[in-house]
């Protein structure tokens, strides 16, 4: 236990005195497995009867706090790595609609301000767009010739919520590396927790202590504010504000201009109306609209 501790800081330390992001992210990443070993260690000591469940709870608890602050400096610096020193994942953007166009038009404003993905081109199952050109990126081809083309990463862009989830499943089972879309002028908290496959558009800002899951759409001028927890694949249309505490279930649809007061949750796979606010709970798979939001389904 005291080795991987110790591990976990003196990684850190190691990682930081490197010249590129990408060997600081190897080095942040044993601190978290480090982590890991310290809380699998806590199991151990439990089941042998060094520790009481108390003290292996603390010990979880601050094994997931400490996991959850370091990870972000990793995906900042993968999102923001100068392409001289880095590998430069070479980035297919699956969709070519208008929601993928808003995708390509991120990952290049943030390739020009030093982030190491560069998007190469999209694949679109619409054939009318094959060998077309879209913002200087050709559409090469169907999503099913994935492998055909070489790439180091992908982005799921089609808006749809749950077909962007089963793509994302069904890519990720394949083992590829799906990146974000992050807008240089969106504004992060540095302990945001980002899954993968995330869109955060131009305006977007999201507050301290916030968890983003994999897949999710934050789009244009959305506010997110602290300790907010928002599920994989779900979506926010422009101009959605979230109080803080605020909980989004898997694959849900917030409507343009909607509001969501403080310490709200909202269920899986449901949606909330263009322009209302949420002032109660609202259950999974339902729609509520107005102000307050009322359930109609
Ligand atoms: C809430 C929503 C999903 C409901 O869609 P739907 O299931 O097709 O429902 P309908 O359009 O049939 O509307 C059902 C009822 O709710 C009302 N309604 C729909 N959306 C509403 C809204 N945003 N605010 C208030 N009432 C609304 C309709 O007027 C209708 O009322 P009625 O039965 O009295 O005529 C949809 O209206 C919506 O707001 N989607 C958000 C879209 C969005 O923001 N897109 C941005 C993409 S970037």
């Amino acid at each position: 236990m005291n080795r991987a501790v110790n591990s976990i800081s003196l990684n850190i330390a190691e990682g930081s005195a490197k010249s590129s992001n990408k060997a600081f992210d190897y080095h942040l990443e044993i601190a978290v497995g480090s982590t890991f070993e310290v809380v699998g260690g806590s199991f151990l000591a439990l089941d042998r009867g060094y520790i009481t469940q108390q003290e292996q709870q603390a010990l979880y608890d601050e094994g997931e706090r400490l996991g959850k602050s370091i990870m972000p400096f990793a995906i900042h610096s993968a999102n923001h790595q100068p392409s001289a020193i880095s590998h430069m994942p070479k980035v297919l953007i699956l969709g070519a609609g208008g929601h993928a166009q808003v995708v390509a038009d991120i990952l290049m404003r943030a390739h020009e301000a030093g982030s190491n993905c560069e998007p190469i081109g999209f694949l679109d199952d619409n054939p009318p767009l094959t060998e077309t050109v879209i913002l200087g990126l050709p559409v090469l081809g169907a999503i099913a010739q994935l492998d055909e083309f070489d790439h180091g990463a992908v982005i799921v862009a089609i808006g749809d919520n749950r077909t962007r989830a089963r793509l994302f499943e069904s890519v990720r089972a394949r083992g590829e590396e799906v990146v974000n879309a992050v807008h240089p002028a969106a504004v992060l908290a540095p302990d945001v927790c980002l899954g993968q496959g995330v869109m955060i558009c131009a305006g977007v800002v999201v507050n301290t202590g916030t968890v983003i899951g994999d897949n999710v759409i934050l789009n244009t001028g959305c506010t997110v504010d602290h300790h907010n927890h928002v599920g994989n694949h779900a979506q926010f249309a422009p101009g959605v504000h979230l109080g803080g505490d605020v909980t989004i279930g898997e694959g849900t649809v917030v409507g343009i201009g909607a509001s969501v007061i403080s310490q709200r949750t909202i269920g899986a796979w449901s949606a909330v109306g263009a322009g209302s606010v949420v002032t109660k709970d609202i259950p999974a798979h339902a729609t509520a609209v107005g102000m307050p939001a009322r359930v109609i389904q």
